[in-house]
């Protein structure tokens, strides 16, 4: 297998993500748009660092700074362990002239695997089978290809009377004939490199923008005596590409739709699938309910037998088994087993929640400890605040934790019990066992097991 020697120089991954992506109408370069909560590269380049190649080579051209910047964040956060290398396209004049430019580090190989970065649902599997059929029929070029029931916008495979595959002809200089072509051109392939480089001279300059086809090479490498093959994929899905934002979105559902399968057969109840939203890297554990309306993103991780929704957006967050998160925003935080938060509640990041806690509806929580079994059921505002165990909130309590210039901390130990509407003027910190009357505004420390009470009496006058 090619892919499997270890000896470099057999094998390199080659990605074209130079070009501008005009029809994204984007300040953004096109590669770094998102689907499922990634970066469409990221899934590219999750491919070539499994196929173990000798090195990865990334075409870059617009905002090109940007793209290499987060390429390599992308690599290091996800542990790939293929060197990757930059390759600049001065001028986008097309996939052909960044492949051209990509030879000097592709001369260093045997084969390559070339790749386009907008095509982010292509799958592992469908191109380690190209390398396969590539060596297998031991061609000079073999291209994945794919029949679709509409395959407008695509290069379209032609092929002569036995079938073979002749040459990819782009729709811009297609002939009607030729637009009736449903095969097309994934934009992935696997080259001889010395067929390529020999191919890749003989090209000229097409279409409206004068620009050098990759695709033509095919041609060129037939004329030169070798030889074309195709491994077409049962599923034309995966190989849609990315061209505008209609195709983004066309994207989105897809990935969507692979990763709640996913999820739902590995144990995870999804009620709605069509209204419920998880980011590529999310974990659900086993008998958890997903509610529909539900938005779950980053590197969020939830445990068993959870209930998360309807109608909640949580994000980076980890949620232990057996909690409950209902109508709520959660963002960067833990949630600690058989905690319940909501309904209507926004949790901010930093903050950590139980075990058995519970927030309750109209409650915002920012960077605060809420401990074991402790309770902020009704309309709080809790804030840089440490709560240990047992503590009741009463409805209303708001800590004051900005003074206008700096935030300050709460603290409130274990079996306190704050009455309704009271203000914590922090820092101040309420003891053990303490109790504070309801309507209190808070200036000064509480000791432990005291009453606190820090309101006007009432006067009655007639
Ligand atoms: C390309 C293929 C088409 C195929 C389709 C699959 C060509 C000529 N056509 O068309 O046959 O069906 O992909 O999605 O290749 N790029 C550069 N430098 C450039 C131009 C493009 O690096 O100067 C990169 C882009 O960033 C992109 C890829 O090459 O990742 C393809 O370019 P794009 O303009 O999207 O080509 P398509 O029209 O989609
Ligand atoms: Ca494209």
């Amino acid at each position: 297998m090619i892919h499997a020697k270890k000896g470099q120089g057999r094998l390199a991954a080659l990605i074209l993500a130079a070009g501008q992506g005009t029809r994204m109408e984007s300040s953004i370069p096109k590669v770094l748009h998102h689907v499922g909560g990634r970066p469409m590269l990221y899934y590219i380049l999750r491919i070539a660092n499994a196929l173990k190649p000798g090195a990865i080579g990334v075409v870059v051209g617009h905002e090109s700074d940007e793209v290499k910047r987060r390429t390599l964040e992308m690599a290091k956060s996800v542990g790939f362990n293929r060197p990757i290398q930059f390759i600049l396209q001065k001028r986008p004049l097309g996939s052909g002239d960044a492949v051209v430019e990509s030879l000097p580090f592709l001369k260093k190989f045997k084969t390559a695997v070339v790749m386009c970065g907008d095509t982010p649902l292509l799958t592992y599997e469908s191109i380690y089978n190209l390398t396969l059929t590539h060596e297998q029929l031991k061609g000079q070029a073999t291209l994945f290809t794919a029949r679709l029931p509409n395959p407008k916008g695509y290069g379209r495979i032609v092929r002569g009377a036995l079938g073979e595959v002749q040459r990819i002809v782009e729709e811009s200089v297609a002939s009607s004939k030729e637009l009736g072509i449903s095969e097309v051109n994934s934009g992935a392939y696997c080259f001889e490199v010395e067929s390529l480089v020999s191919g890749l001279r003989g090209i000229a300059k097409k279409g409206p923008k004068k620009e050098h086809f990759l695709t033509d090479v095919m041609e060129a490498i037939r004329a030169k005596g070798g030889r074309i093959h195709a491994y077409t994929s049962s599923n034309g899905e995966e190989i849609q590409g990315v061209n505008n934002r209609a195709q983004l979105s066309a994207a989105e559902r897809v990935l969507n739709k692979r990763m709640l399968e996913r999820l739902m057969l590995s144990g995870v109840t999804i009620r709605d699938p069509l209204s419920t939203h998880v980011d590529a890297d999310v974990e659900i554990g086993q008998d958890t309910v997903i509610y529909p309306g539900t938005i779950l993103r980053g590197k969020t991780k939830i445990g068993r037998m959870c209930r998360i929704g309807p109608f909640t957006h949580i994000e980076d967050t980890q949620i232990g088994n057996e909690c409950e998160v209902r109508f709520s925003y959660v963002l960067s935080s833990r949630l600690l087993e058989k905690t319940s938060v909501g309904p209507f509640a926004h949790i901010r990041p930093e903050s950590n929640i139980g075990p058995r806690a519970r927030i309750g509806n109209f409650t915002e929580v920012k960077a605060s400890r809420v401990g074991f079994g402790s309770k902020v059921n009704h309309l709080s505002y809790i804030g840089d605040a440490d709560i240990a165990e047992d503590v009741n909130i009463g409805a209303g309590t708001i800590t004051c934790n900005y003074d206008g210039k700096a935030k300050h901390k709460t603290e409130i130990g274990a079996k306190a019990f704050v009455g309704s509407n009271v203000n914590l003027i922090a820092p101040v910190k309420v003891g053990r066992g303490a109790k504070i009357a309801a309507g209190s505004t808070v200036t000064e420390d509480v000791p432990d097991e005291a009453l606190a009470i820090a309101r006007a009496r009432q006067v009655n006058k007639t």
